[in-house]
């Protein structure tokens, strides 16, 4: 048999096969390498055949046999490479099952919106209703509607968020909006509870904010009165801070209660010792409340002789540094994750 025609044959047929050869994961690789590479491999038993090759044919069988060699290790080189990119995330074929595992971080409620939820499931316990309304209002629902007189200074430029030139319509100040919505859609008893982001034309710092959120609460039926507001309120804030809470009403005014109050609870940060959230007091104002005036209800279509309702709106950012201890309003919006994380485990 002619040594040299053999030899070049399986030269040629192992040139065709590496260069056809596909490799998907590491053990194809490997099965490669071992083929041709491998100190018993093709490459090497072919170079050991060599000398056995007549002398004159040797060179072009040497010249192919280098030509295969440069072919096999371009391909093992490509091989690798092709792998190494597409096994990222393919955990099949590179898992290292000895690697530790990685990390699961879970995600967390926001402060405010933990706060929001636990003041509305309180309410809806006891009967409320949710109720949202939209945060771009009207002059009406935002202020007509709740008694505001055309030259109250809260609806100066100072507060409030004008979206157009004939200040007809802005971003809502507040919750009690909410109202008008409800007595236009519905018919007393009614009992709603509505969260929601509000806003006010004002500098941000540690204490204020142009955004903000509340809780709007109302209660409009035969015979409310002002002991009903007390008791629900009483029952809101000891279902959240614990039964050794206290409130204590204020007289106060807003234009669409009458009579009005501002609400304070014993600070909870300090047990009434004086800190200086509670500015040495022990009390810290959270919501603003009062009997539904007669006009707003005569304006909802609902008789004020025969119908009484309770209001509140209760602000959600001081509640949340109340209760988790938070002593500056701009960490509820910078999103910084060392601040968000520690709520994880408070859902
Ligand atoms: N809307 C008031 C505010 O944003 C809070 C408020 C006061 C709401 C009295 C009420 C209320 O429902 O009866 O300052």
């Amino acid at each position: 048999m002619n040594y040299l025609c053999c030899m070049l044959a399986k030269i040629d047929a192992l040139i065709q096969e590496v260069k056809a050869y596909q490799a998907r994961t590491s053990e194809d690789i490997d099965a490669f390498q071992q083929r041709f590479v491998h100190r018993k491999g093709e490459l090497a038993q072919l170079f050991k055949g060599l000398p056995q090759v007549p002398v004159q044919e040797r060179q072009a069988a040497g010249k192919q046999l280098n030509l295969l060699k440069q072919l096999v290790e371009e391909k093992a080189a490509q091989l690798q490479a092709a792998v190494d990119t597409s096994s990222t995330g393919k955990a099949d074929d590179t898992e290292d099952i000895t690697l530790p595992p990685m990390p699961h971080t879970l995600g967390s409620l926001h402060p405010l919106r933990l706060i929001q939820e636990k003041v509305v499931s309180s309410l809806v316990k006891i009967g409320f209703e949710v109720k949202e309304g939209p945060e771009i209002e009207d002059d009406y629902h935002n202020f007509s509607a709740l008694n505001f007189p055309k030259d109250h200074p809260a609806r100066d430029m100072q507060d409030t968020f004008f979206l157009d030139e004939k200040k007809e319509w802005l971003l809502r100040t507040h919750t009690s909006s909410t109202q008008v919505r409800a007595m236009a859609s519905r018919k007393p008893p009614m009992r709603f509870v509505v969260p929601g982001r509000v806003f006010r034309n004002e500098a941000i710092s540690a204490r204020t904010h142009c955004m903000f959120h509340q809780v709007e609460g109302f209660y409009i039926d035969t015979d409310v009165s002002i002991a009903d507001l007390k008791g629900t309120l009483h029952y809101l804030v000891q279902s959240l801070f614990g039964k050794e809470s206290k409130l204590r009403l204020r007289p106060s005014f807003f234009p669409f209660t009458e009579p009005s109050v501002e609400v304070d609870m014993s600070c909870s940060l300090c047990d009434q010792k004086g800190c200086n959230v509670c500015k040495g007091s022990g009390w810290v104002e959270i919501l603003g409340a009062g009997m539904i005036d007669p006009n707003v209800l005569k304006m909802g279509r609902i008789n004020p002789e025969k119908y009484t309702g309770f209001a509140f709106g209760i602000g959600m950012e001081r509640l949340a540094m109340l209760y988790y201890q938070i002593n500056d309003l701009r960490l509820f919006t910078q999103n910084d994750v060392r601040f968000l994380r520690q709520f994880a485990a408070s859902h």
